[in-house]
């Protein structure tokens, strides 16, 4: 067995908190400045007018919430939904899940599309669904429902929508910045994204798009989270409570990142490495859990035999940090975020498996054949 003695520390290949960029932790290292100054708003402003371009909508209906990403998915169940009324949750894992409890917690009734873990929504059930609850309101899912490594095809379903009073609410939080997600052409009302995702960022930020559609459903339920007042004061450049100030300056400078490189190029990468690593894995004997798998992360189940946990560890005193599985998957799967990585970046994780797999007696020699297949991968 190798000991790795790893100078360098971890690196960090879960689906969230994920590595932080330089220029990102450059502006994360300066002494902070107060929210309440011309420097914050013009910040601030430009920020929004990068947001804007990020979601291919010039409209001002967006705020920024200090608070991780549930904190965006409570608001948008507070503030669009009231008492009692309908909604149709899709559940196919950790943070379908998490829609219901919140949709019970403020009063609403949820239907549950239940999915097996793994499995994504089809737009035939929904219909049925649809057409059973005339009154349901709202449908509220997961682009990217990263417990399992699902993705759910909103425009799949926008017809379905298009003459309802529902509102499509979609938890983006590990799609926008990966997929290149046009929320008014694809038919969502509310879409809402989380900082420590792809935008590469520490947790703390979150984001909450919404259409004009959405917008007449506003109410006044929420007080922190509440839509209404934040975004009387973000377009003006301030907030309604003091903000993350160094996130949103690092946001600035994240989003001039991505938008650098193009949100249509950067969905071609992520997918590049996430069928590039599923090739690799695939060829070590692993297999990838979901049937249409996202691209802004792998969920893989382990060669026969070969228990989830212990291989995370193994990869763990290589430095490499896996995630494993939540909720009923929990120490069955393996997940690697491709979030804020490079094409090469993955070379590492694949290169551990694969030597972890030589270690446990799996392989005869660690000879970088999926290295090789990842790289032939990226490379065609
Ligand atoms: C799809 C999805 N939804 C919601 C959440 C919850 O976000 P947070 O942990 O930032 O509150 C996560 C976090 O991993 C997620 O991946």
């Amino acid at each position: 067995m190798t000991e790795f003695y790893n100078l360098k520390g971890e690196r960090i290949f879960t689906p969230g908190p994920v590595e932080l960029p330089d220029p990102v932790r450059e502006v994360l290292g300066r002494q902070i400045i107060h929210h309440r100054t011309e420097e914050f708003k013009e910040a601030f402003l430009e920020t929004r007018e990068l947001f804007k371009r990020l979601v291919d909508d010039p409209s001002e209906n967006f705020v920024f919430f200090a608070s991780s990403g549930t904190g965006a998915m409570e608001a948008s169940v507070q503030n669009f939904f009231k008492e009692g009324e309908k909604v149709i949750v899709v559940e196919g894992g950790k943070f379908g899940e998490r829609w219901k409890e919140l949709a019970l917690r403020w009063g609403l009734e949820p239907v549950v599309l239940s999915l097996e873990w793994g499995e994504s929504l089809r737009a035939e059930e929904l219909e049925d669904l649809l057409k059973k609850h005339p009154d349901a309101v709202g449908v509220l899912l997961q682009i990217s429902e990263s417990s399992t490594g699902a993705y759910n095809e909103v425009r799949e379903i926008k017809e379905l929508l298009k003459d309802e009073d529902a509102l499509l609410v979609a938890d983006a939080i590990t799609a926008l910045g990966v997929y290149d997600i046009d929320p008014v052409e694809w038919g969502i009302d509310v879409l809402v994204g989380g900082s420590q995702k792809a935008f590469m960022l520490p947790p703390g930020l979150s984001m909450l798009w919404f259409s004009e559609k959405a917008k007449e459903r506003l109410n006044d339920r929420a007080y922190y989270f509440s839509v209404k007042e934040e975004l009387k004061k973000q377009k003006e450049g301030q907030t309604a409570f003091t903000p993350a100030i160094p996130l949103i300056l690092a946001l600035k400078v994240s989003l001039e990142m991505l938008l650098a490189v193009g949100t249509d190029k950067l969905e071609e990468k992520y997918r590049k490495m996430a069928q590039g690593t599923a090739r690799a894995l695939e060829s070590l004997g692993f297999k990838l859990l979901p049937e249409k798998p996202v691209i802004s992360l792998g969920a893989f189940l382990p060669p026969e035999g070969l228990s989830a946990d212990e291989l995370r560890k193994k990869l763990l005193s290589m430095g490499i940090r896996l995630a494993g599985g939540q909720g009923k998957l929990k120490g069955k799967i393996v997940r690697i975020s491709y979030m804020g990585m490079d094409y090469l970046d993955l070379l590492q994780p694949i290169g551990a498996l694969e030597l972890a797999l030589y270690e446990e007696g799996l392989l005869s020699a660690p000879k970088g054949e999926a290295v090789g297949l990842y790289l032939q991968s990226i490379a065609s």
